[in-house]
């Protein structure tokens, strides 16, 4: 019996990771030498990968968190030599992975927060417990969420709200503001009191979205999304598969146009030296509509309801 309580603590906070089958059935195939898990996490996904693939695969993990690292590394301790981990932020993927460019055969991004991230009420994540208005994955970021609702403008705020699907936006905006204002916001429970002093049907929903687009904003996670998504053509091998799972639809929107615009067939006129369209076929889709979860998985961890998975293979 395990009779540590920390460690006990930790293995509830585990992240479980999503649809990890479909994921290891895409990513890993007879030939697969190099992944990266530019979200490591816990390190579930890792696992599981690594679990799947042959003992020639090694896996890069990637995570801005310095407390899901050292979760990750104690698990994946026993992968020895095929674990390699590093400390980053996904949007300068060419940097961190200066090593293997051209070389990676399979990479994932697995979006958004993970379960030890969002039940530890001290980073600030959640709008159900007191905690600070912190909201970063990397604690050394500079950005917090109290930084920028101090500084955020109304049209700001009601802009970053919308985007985030929220159709109260402008009174939420208000009364966040207001309180602001007024010298009364500054816990995670002051923010969720904002949003519940104007809403009053599907409150929880709306708690959700103000907390998802705040805490996009501070870890700047849409940006990071896109210029990864940019960076993939020259990460991966040729044949090089990449999946990337997401939560909500501004994360999928960008994700599909990003696959789209690089799987076009390319359209300049023949003869042409280099491609001038913006279509250049460099990936093929593999998911012409995402892949979900089954019902099964939604019942066992309701956070893996709104994923959706696209995959694209480097031609
Ligand atoms: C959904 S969790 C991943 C869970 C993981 N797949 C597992 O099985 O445990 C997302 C992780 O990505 C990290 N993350 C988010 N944006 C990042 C970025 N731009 N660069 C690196 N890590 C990032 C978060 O800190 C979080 O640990």
């Amino acid at each position: 019996m395990n009779t540590d309580r920390t460690d006990q603590w930790e293995h509830r906070n585990w992240h479980v990771p999503v649809m990890a089958d479909k994921i290891t059935q895409l990513l890993i195939r007879p030939s697969t030498h190099i992944v990266v898990d530019c979200t490591v996490g816990t390190g579930g996904h890792s696992l599981a990968i690594l679990e799947a693939a042959g003992k020639q695969t090694i896996l890069v993990g990637i995570d801005m968190d310095e407390n899901a690292l050292a979760i990750a590394r104690e698990r994946l301790k026993p992968l020895g030599r095929r674990v390699i981990l590093k400390r980053g932020n996904y949007g300068k993927i060419t940097e961190l992975l200066k090593d293997y460019l051209g070389r990676v055969d399979s990479l994932l991004i697995d979006c958004g927060i993970s379960r030890l991230q969002i039940t530890n009420s001290d980073r600030g994540f959640s709008f159900d417990h007191e905690g600070p208005l912190d909201m970063r994955f990397d604690n050394a970021a500079s950005m917090t969420a109290e930084k920028l609702l101090k500084g955020i403008s109304f049209e700001e705020l009601r802009s970053l709200l919308s985007h985030f699907g929220e159709p109260r936006a402008s009174s939420i905006a208000k009364a966040i503001l207001e309180r602001r204002d007024s010298g009364k916001l500054s816990t995670t429970l002051d923010l969720a009191g904002a949003v519940k002093a104007v809403v009053k049907r599907k409150q929880a929903k709306s708690l959700a979205r103000v907390f998802l687009a705040i805490r996009a904003c501070v870890n700047n996670e849409l940006e990071n999304l896109k210029s990864a998504l940019e960076s993939l053509k020259n990460v991966l091998g040729k044949g090089g598969r990449a999946c990337v799972i997401t939560y909500h639809s501004a994360e999928d929107t960008i994700v599909k146009q990003a696959f789209r615009k690089y799987s076009g067939k390319c359209i300049c006129p023949p003869g042409s030296i280099t491609c001038r369209c913006g279509r250049i076929g460099i990936f093929r889709q593999l998911t012409r509509k995402p892949l979900v979860p089954s019902a099964d998985e939604i019942r066992g961890n309701p956070s893996a309801r709104s994923a959706k998975i696209r995959v694209v293979e480097k031609m």
